[in-house]
C-alpha cells in the first residue's frame, strides 16, 4: 500500500502536479509547492466547494479574512494557551517527537531517554512592523474559524442571512507541527475550507445530522471510493473543551486510518467568549419575533491539502502498463486535449489548431504534437484528461474527429459541430 503512496509521489513530480519546496536548496522539511497542474486540480476542488457550499445556497455568505489578525483574537479563543500538541525530546540525538505518535522510544535511534512530554505551541509568531519586541508580536492564523465568529456582526449587518446561515472561508492557515510528513499530509502551511453554520440551540441535532450527509456526499464528488471513509466520533475526552460532538471523517491512507475532515458542534462557546473579552454585543435578533439570542454553531471543516490528496490516491488506476487518472472530469485539470494525427502535415496541424482554439476559449485544453499518437494517449492518462479528441485525414473530408475516453481507452467519431455540447454535458 505505501507502493501507492511513492507512485503518487512521483507521479506528481513527473507530471507537474506537485514538487519538493525549495528544492535547489534541498527542500524544507516537508514544504510542497503545486506545479501547473496541481494548481489547476486544487483551484478546481476549491471553485466547486465554493459552488456548491456558497452561491449556490441562499443561507452561506463567504468571507475572505486577513491572514495575520489582532492578537487577542488569538488569546479569546484559547489557542495562545491551548493550541498545544505534547512535545518529548530524545536526550540522546534531540530528535523531537509527538508524544501521542511515539511509544517509549525515540523513532531515530532507539534510545529509551526521552524527556517528559511539555505542551508546545502550533501558533507561528512574527512581528508586526519594525519594531521585534513582545508588543508587536502576532500570530499567523492556525485555523480560519476564529475570523467568521470575528466577523459576525460585520455579516449579519451587511448581508440579508437570518438564523440557520453560515460563513464560509477558504484560505491558507499555518501550524507549527512538531512532526509534518506523509507527503501533503501533514504540513506546516496548509489550505482550508471551513464554514461556521449559526443555528437555534435547540436544532442542534438536526443541522448536525444535515452537514454529516453534506460532508459525505461532497466526498463523493472528488471520484472517493465511500467504503474508504470512516466516521469516528471523538469521545467527551478527546474532544476540544468547546465540543459538545465532534466526528472525525477518516481516510485510509497508504500509511493507515488517519483524520480527513471534521464536523464539530462548538456551542456557543466561540461568540460569547469573543463578545465577554471584545465587550461587542454578539447577539443575534429575530427580525420576526424580536427574540435576542447568541446562536450556536455547527462546524465542517474540510482540509483542502489534504483533499486534494486523496483526489489524488483514490483515482490512481494501473490497467496493465496503462497508468490513468480517474479524476472526475469537473476536477481534472483539462477537460480535453486536441492532437494532429501527425504533426509534420500541415493540412491537419491548421485544422486541429482550429478547433483547439476554438475550445480554448470555453474550456480548459490542451495541445500535443509530439510524438505518436499512443505516447500522446499514455500523457494524458496519467494526468487525468478525460477526453483526447485527434484531427486525422477523414477530418479534413468528413468534419468530424476521434474523441478517446480515458477510462476505457475506447474511441468514437463525434462531428466538429457537436464537440462544445458534448463537453459541457460531460464535464459537469
Ligand atoms: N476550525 C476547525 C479546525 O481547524 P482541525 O481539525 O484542527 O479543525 C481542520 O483542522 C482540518 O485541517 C483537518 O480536518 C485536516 O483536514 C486539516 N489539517 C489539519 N492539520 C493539517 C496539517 N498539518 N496539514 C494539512 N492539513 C491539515
Amino acid at each position: 500500500m505505501t507502493q501507492l503512496l511513492e507512485k503518487v509521489i512521483a507521479l506528481s513530480k513527473r507530471r507537474g502536479f506537485i514538487f519538493p519546496g525549495s528544492e535547489i536548496y534541498g527542500g524544507l522539511q516537508n514544504s510542497w509547492d503545486y506545479g501547473p497542474l496541481g494548481v489547476e486540480l486544487k483551484n478546481n476542488i476549491k471553485q466547486l466547494w465554493w459552488e456548491r457550499f456558497v452561491r449556490r445556497r441562499d443561507d452561506i455568505v463567504g468571507i475572505d479574512p486577513a491572514m495575520i489578525m489582532n492578537p487577542k483574537v488569538w488569546e479569546a479563543s484559547g489557542h495562545v494557551k491551548g493550541f498545544t500538541d505534547p512535545l518529548r525530546e530524545c536526550k540522546k540525538c534531540h530528535e523531537r517527537w509527538r508524544a501521542d505518535q511515539i511509544g517509549d522510544s525515540c523513532l531515530n535511534c532507539g534510545s529509551k531517554d526521552l524527556s517528559v512530554a511539555r505542551n508546545f505551541n502550533l501558533l507561528f509568531r512574527t512581528f508586526l512592523g519594525p519594531i521585534e519586541d513582545s508588543s508587536a508580536e502576532v500570530f499567523l492564523r492556525g485555523e480560519l474559524a476564529q475570523a467568521m465568529f470575528v466577523d459576525f456582526v460585520n455579516v449579519i449587518k451587511t448581508s440579508r442571512v437570518r438564523v440557520p446561515f453560515g460563513i464560509a472561508a477558504q484560505g491558507q492557515v499555518f501550524r507549527n507541527e512538531i512532526t509534518p510528513g506523509n507527503f501533503i499530509f501533514r504540513t506546516r502551511e496548509f489550505e482550508l475550507m471551513e464554514f461556521e453554520y449559526f443555528i437555534r440551540e435547540n436544532e442542534w441535532e438536526k443541522w448536525f445530522e444535515y452537514w454529516r450527509q453534506e460532508m459525505h456526499a461532497w466526498i463523493g464528488l472528488l471520484g472517493i471510493d465511500s467504503t474508504h471513509i470512516h466516521e469516528h466520533e471523538i469521545s467527551k475526552e478527546d474532544r476540544a473543551h468547546y465540543s459538545k460532538r465532534t466526528i472525525d471523517f477518516e481516510y485510509d491512507y497508504p500509511f493507515g486510518r488517519k483524520e480527513l475532515y471534521g464536523l464539530a458542534y462548538r456551542a456557543d462557546f466561540d461568540l460569547k467568549n469573543h463578545m465577554t473579552k471584545s465587550g461587542e454585543d454578539m447577539s443575534y435578533t429575530d427580525p420576526e419575533t424580536g427574540d435576542k439570542f447568541v446562536p450556536h454553531v455547527i462546524e465542517p471543516s474540510f482540509g483542502l491539502s489534504r483533499s486534494v490528496l486523496i483526489t489524488l490516491l483514490d483515482n490512481y488506476r494501473e490497467d496493465g502498463d496503462r497508468v490513468y487518472l480517474k479524476l472526475p472530469p469537473r476536477i481534472a485539470p483539462y477537460k480535453a486535449a486536441v492532437f494532429p494525427l501527425l504533426s509534420n502535415r500541415e493540412e491537419l496541424r491548421k485544422k486541429a489548431r482550429g478547433l483547439y482554439t476554438h475550445l480554448k476559449s470555453q474550456f480548459s485544453v490542451t495541445w500535443d504534437d509530439r510524438g505518436n499518437i499512443g505516447k500522446r494517449y499514455y500523457s494524458q492518462d496519467e494526468i487525468g484528461t478525460p477526453y483526447c479528441i485527434t484531427v486525422d485525414f477523414e477530418t479534413l473530408e468528413k468534419d468530424d474527429v476521434t474523441i478517446r475516453f480515458r477510462d476505457t481507452a475506447k474511441q468514437e467519431r463525434m462531428a466538429v459541430k457537436d464537440i462544445d455540447v458534448f463537453l459541457k454535458n460531460n464535464i459537469a
